[in-house]
């Protein structure tokens, strides 16, 4: 499986001396995983490389299958899967870290893809698929996985776990929320004063309903740029009756994912009316559904953010973006991580690298405030590299 390009930072000087770590995300909208290879000098992060490699449309189907509410599948067909896609991240993490020859990883940080997240009774559990021994044992480097079962069995929410990694970097003298615009939308909130909680939340969904409705329409897998939804109209009456959804008005820690906004979801929401609506309308409409649940849910916050960092691949969706701008209050700054030095792209798997060395160094991350956990846990099981044969 070749990664659809590996992009060396040409400013990563080879004799640096930081410990590399490479992180492996793949999220809810299924596009592929990103994976980037972070040098890091104290918790500092500098990406040295980067790559994304798309699904194959066979492994995405698979995956979106499995991850349906309803999935009526075998077992045999879900182990398959693990096995499946561990090879894609193994081969995919092997060639990356083959690009960078004289420098050694301490460790992988590899999510997994989340086949079912459910953070409360009775279920309480959550599952990533790609089964890190393979990984460890194909590319012979520690791999750090299961990131969030320990924050569930601490009581928490288990997600989201990247707010600790924003606190990090994006940090500002002023109130910031950094918007991940992923298949669902997360929102960290960083306050000035220590003595403030981050907090960290899904607001609802961000691109897996427009990627949905596109490709049952146009056969397109995402609204490159939002061109199709700007040719569309909201429907106000449409827009209410998805508003009306009670996660939208959940109080926090909560979370999403994409077995609850889906297709069906839409359906269920609309009723008749999804048949009599103009296909780009209903574009326009899911477009307004986040960019209103979004803005929304930061004027809720207890403190007044003023300015938002925006990031995942929903960042590259203009029209969102700018309905999202002209929500905000007058006086709010809005722009893009690239301008604070992070491609939006790879937020989330510069963020893995980072929790896999949290991991490695037992470091414990508190997020009592974020998922509701009862204490801060080190979060991730370790999966040994087996790089010598035994004598
Ligand atoms: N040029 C673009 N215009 C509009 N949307 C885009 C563009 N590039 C990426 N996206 C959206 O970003 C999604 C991928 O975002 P990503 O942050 O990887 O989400 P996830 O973490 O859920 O996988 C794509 O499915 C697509 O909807
Ligand atoms: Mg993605």
């Amino acid at each position: 499986m070749t990664p659809q390009r590996i992009a060396t930072n040409p400013s990563t000087l080879p004799q640096s001396s930081g410990s590399l770590y490479l992180g492996l995300m793949s999220g809810t909208s299924l596009d592929g995983v990103d994976a980037a290879l972070v040098e890091f000098t104290k918790n500092l992060p500098r990406v040295v490389a980067t790559a994304h490699t798309p699904f194959p449309p066979s492994l995405r189907e698979r995956l979106a299958d499995i991850t349906r509410r309803h999935w009526q599948g075998s077992m045999e067909a879900l182990l398959k899967l693990d096995h499946d896609l561990a090879i894609v991240l193994a081969d995919m993490a092997q060639e990356i870290i083959a690009s960078q020859p004289k420098r050694s990883v301490a460790a992988i940080g590899s999510h997994g893809q989340t086949v079912f997240h459910a953070p409360s009774e009775p279920i309480w559990n959550t599952w990533q698929l790609g089964d890190p021994s393979v990984i460890a044992y194909r590319t012979g480097v520690t791999t750090v996985a299961d990131f969030r079962r320990a924050d569930l069995a601490a009581g928490g929410q288990g997600a989201p776990l990247t707010p600790a990694f924003h606190s990090q970097v994006f940090a500002s003298p002023h109130p910031t929320a950094v918007v991940n615009l992923g298949g669902i939308a997360n929102i960290t909130v960083l306050p000035v004063s220590p003595e403030q909680p981050i907090l960290g939340f899904d607001s609802g969904p961000a691109n897996t309903l427009l990627d949905q409705w596109i490709f049952r329409h146009q056969s397109q897998p995402y609204d490159r740029d939002g061109h199709w939804g700007a040719s569309g109209r909201v429907d106000p009456s449409s827009l209410q009756r998805l508003l009306q959804d009670a996660y939208f008005h959940t109080p926090l820690p909560k979370s999403t994912g994409t077995d609850y906004f889906n297709l069906d979801w839409l359906k269920h929401r609309l009723g008749d009316r999804i048949a009599t609506l103009k296909p780009a309308d209903l574009q326009a409409t899911l477009t307004e559904l986040t960019a209103i649940t979004v803005t929304e849910a930061m004027q809720k916050l207890p403190m007044n953010v003023t300015r938002v960092v925006l990031c995942g691949g929903g960042a590259h969706n203009t029209f969102l973006c700018t309905r999202i701008e002209s929500l905000l209050p007058e006086g709010t700054e809005l722009i893009h991580s690239s301008l604070l030095g992070i491609d939006p792209d790879f937020v989330e798997a510069i963020a893995f690298a980072w929790l896999a060395k949290r991991r490695i160094e037992n470091i414990a991350i508190d997020l009592r405030s974020i998922t509701g956990a009862k204490q801060a846990m080190v979060l991730g099981a370790i999966y040994p590299g087996q790089e010598t044969s035994c004598s």
